[in-house]
Formats: C-alpha cells, sequence, structure tokens
C-alpha cells in the first residue's frame, strides 16, 4: 500500500523485516515455554539428567508427562533442548542450563521471562490508558512482589555484600566496626537486601520501607526467620521519610515512583551530613539514540510501558519510566541536594549502575 507521500517498499527489505517479524513471534513464545520450564524446575532436572525420555524427565520432575512433552517439543524446535529421534531423548546441553537454571544464580534468564505472564495479566489496562491516559494500581499486580524479590534477590545473594556496598570507598569498614551505621533502604519490596545487609553487618541497625503490605509482610518474616534483631520493616512512603541516617539505599525504585523528585529531596534531608546515598538504577541513557545496543534495551521499554511507568502515572505520577537514564537521574539528584555523585559499575551487572551521592558542597 503507498500513498503519494510514501515511496514504495524495497522488496529485499520488505522481505528481510517479515522474517524478523517472524523470529519475534517465535520467541516471545519460547519466553513463555521457558517461564514455565523455571516455574516447573524442567530446566534444573534436565540440567542434573543424562539424555532422557519424557517419561524419564517428567518422573524425574514429578510433572505430568503429556505437559512436559509438548513442553519438549517447543523448546526443541527453538533451539534449546537437544533431540535424538533414534531413541526418543532429550537433552538440556550445560551451554543451555548455564542461562536456564537456578544454579546458574545471576545468570539464570529463565526466572527473568517470568515477568511476560505477569504483564500479560494487565494488557487490557495498558490499553485502556493509551487511550484515555491514566496508569494501572498496583493491586493489578498480583504477583509483582514475588517475582521481583525472586529476580533481585539472585543478585544480592551474589554480589550485595562484596562487590555493591564496597562500591562506596570505606563502607564495609563503617558498617562493620564500633557503633556501627544508621542505614535505610526505600521501596525495599520483600527486604532481602535489607536482611542481607543485616546478618553480614550485625554492628549496624537496619530499616526498610515499602507501601506493599505482602512485600513488608515477607521482609518481616525474613527477618524472623534469620533470627536478626537489627532489622525492621515498615509500611511507609518513600517521599515522607525523615531521619537521621548514615547510609540510605534505593534498588531499582525511584523511577518507578509517583514523586521521585519529592523522595529524592525527603532521602538527601533524612540523611546526615556526612551520610551517603547509594542509588541502584537501570544502566541506561536518557537519549534514545544511545540506547539503541542496550542487551536489554526492548525488555526495558517493554517493562516500563507495562508496569515502571505505568504504576507511577496511576498514582498521578511523574511516570518517569524505566529507562529515565543517567543524564535525568544525575540532573534530579542535583535538584535534589547532592552536590557530589559518583556513577559506578559492578562487573556482570548489565542491569544497572550505582549512584553514589552525598551533598557535598
Ligand atoms: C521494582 S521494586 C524494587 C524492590 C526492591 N528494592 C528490590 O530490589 O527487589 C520497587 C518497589 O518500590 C515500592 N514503592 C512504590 N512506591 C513507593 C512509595 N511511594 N514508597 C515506598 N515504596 C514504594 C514498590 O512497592 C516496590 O516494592
Amino acid at each position: 500500500m503507498t500513498s503519494m507521500t510514501q515511496q514504495a517498499a524495497d522488496p529485499v527489505r520488505q522481505e528481510e523485516f517479515a522474517g524478523r517479524m517472524l523470529q519475534v513471534l517465535n520467541d516471545s513464545c519460547l519466553g513463555y515455554l521457558c517461564s514455565l520450564g523455571h516455574r516447573t524446575r524442567l530446566f534444573d532436572v534436565m540440567a542434573e539428567l543424562p539424555a532422557s525420555t519424557s517419561e524419564q524427565i517428567a518422573g524425574a520432575a514429578g510433572l505430568d508427562e503429556r505437559y512436559v512433552r509438548e513442553w519438549l517439543g517447543g523448546v526443541t524446535v527453538g533451539g534449546i533442548v537437544e533431540y535424538d529421534p533414534a531413541d526418543g531423548t532429550y537433552r538440556l546441553p550445560p551451554e543451555h542450563a548455564a542461562s536456564l537454571c537456578r544454579a546458574a544464580g545471576p545468570d539464570n534468564l529463565a526466572s527473568f521471562v517470568q515477568d511476560l505472564a505477569l504483564i500479560g495479566l494487565v494488557e487490557d489496562e495498558v490499553v485502556t490508558a493509551f487511550r484515555e491516559g491514566g496508569g494501572v494500581p498496583y493491586s493489578s499486580y498480583p504477583k509483582f512482589q514475588e517475582i521481583q524479590a525472586e529476580e533481585t534477590a539472585r543478585v544480592y545473594d551474589a554480589v550485595l555484600v562484596d562487590a555493591i556496598v564496597p562500591l562506596v570507598p570505606g563502607l564495609p569498614e563503617r558498617l562493620g566496626s564500633g557503633g556501627g551505621l544508621d542505614v535505610l533502604d526505600v521501596g525495599t519490596g520483600q527486604g532481602h537486601a535489607v536482611n542481607l545487609l543485616a546478618r553480614a553487618f550485625p554492628a549496624s541497625r537496619f530499616r526498610g520501607v515499602d507501601m506493599s503490605e505482602s512485600g513488608i509482610a515477607a521482609a518481616r518474616a525474613e527477618a524472623e526467620r534469620l533470627g536478626l534483631d537489627n532489622a525492621r520493616f515498615d509500611l511507609a512512603d518513600a517521599a515522607a521519610v525523615t531521619g537521621p541516617y548514615d547510609l540510605i539505599t534505593a534498588f531499582d525504585v525511584i523511577h518507578d515512583l509517583a514523586r521521585p523528585a519529592e523522595t529524592l529531596a525527603a532521602v538527601a534531608g533524612a540523611l546526615r551530613d556526612d551520610g551517603v546515598f547509594l542509588m541502584g538504577d537501570i544502566a541506561a541513557s536518557s537519549r534514545l539514540e544511545e540506547n539503541l545496543d542496550l542487551p536489554l534495551g526492548p525488555a526495558l521499554y517493554t517493562f516500563s510501558v507495562f508496569y515502571c511507568m505505568t504504576v507511577s502515572l496511576g498514582e498521578g505520577g511523574a511516570g518517569l519510566g524505566t529507562v529515565w537514564g543517567r543524564q535525568t537521574a544525575l540532573r534530579m539528584l542535583k535538584e535534589a541536594g547532592f552536590g557530589e555523585v559518583d556513577v559506578r559499575e559492578v562487573e556482570g551487572d548489565i542491569l544497572n549502575v550505582y549512584y553514589v551521592a552525598r551533598k557535598g558542597s
């Protein structure tokens, strides 16, 4: 179809793009099969098995063979699992297991794709928001806290104490010695980061706040399970925090908030003069043209449309979006009163950068 102002389509380019769209369709579907493979533990089970039949795999996983066989068909034609028609066996190569299994820790991308089903639940509401503005309430994402906590716990377990905390020079020593520090984590979710820190640094006192009742309940339950008497959790709005604290953290939170500027100002106000704000947030540019090669580019904009921007707009908020980017973050930190900001990276973390912010001069 062409009009007076449109050029005729280049048939080679058209054919190539049709192929690309087929790939989009197939890979999107594979994402759902990977989510199932994670949730049913099929990937974990297969990683431990030699080449096996669908009956053997289903038996080892404690699952229904018919479903497992159909799933195996999909992940075989999708290039994830190998199939030997001679004896009807399937095998998960170790090179693939390294990105698909719980044992892979932060490298497990199958855990990540659980988000697809979650955002599918709100598609109707997002379509309405495209037409009418507004957003989607947190209550429309029933499993958000659980899935988010599972995803980020893998990263925190692997790198929080040993790689993220040391991004602030001298911080491990100050957290661990003498009277310790007063620490607040805003938007703590299920509080796993706080509980890990509280366990690693018993000399310090930790508090996590979140607006999610289920998040705070899970955080308190974990603290109790771990017998921590230096971690507490409260249902509270991040924009209303008061101090004084020596360290305030916010991991993957600020861009979601309805009132990010007010929250950054409250954080600055709640810090002691020599205090530090450690903000982990998405590694991206505020300029679209600089994000073309981001390893998770389409995923980030998708999460933004289906969650991050949209929950903020749902509260009548700023709607910064997942990809608010480094330049906007630095500007907002400065406007909130942070005169000194270092941007640091953790090796192997392709998702986040860490802003080490001080009020300074
Ligand atoms: C993407 S999650 C990050 C959770 C956690 N920091 C982590 O890394 O797993 C963002 C969190 O911000 C919380 N949140 C949103 N608005 C908030 C507010 N006004 N005050 C406190 N927490 C808020 C949400 O409930 C959610 O738990």
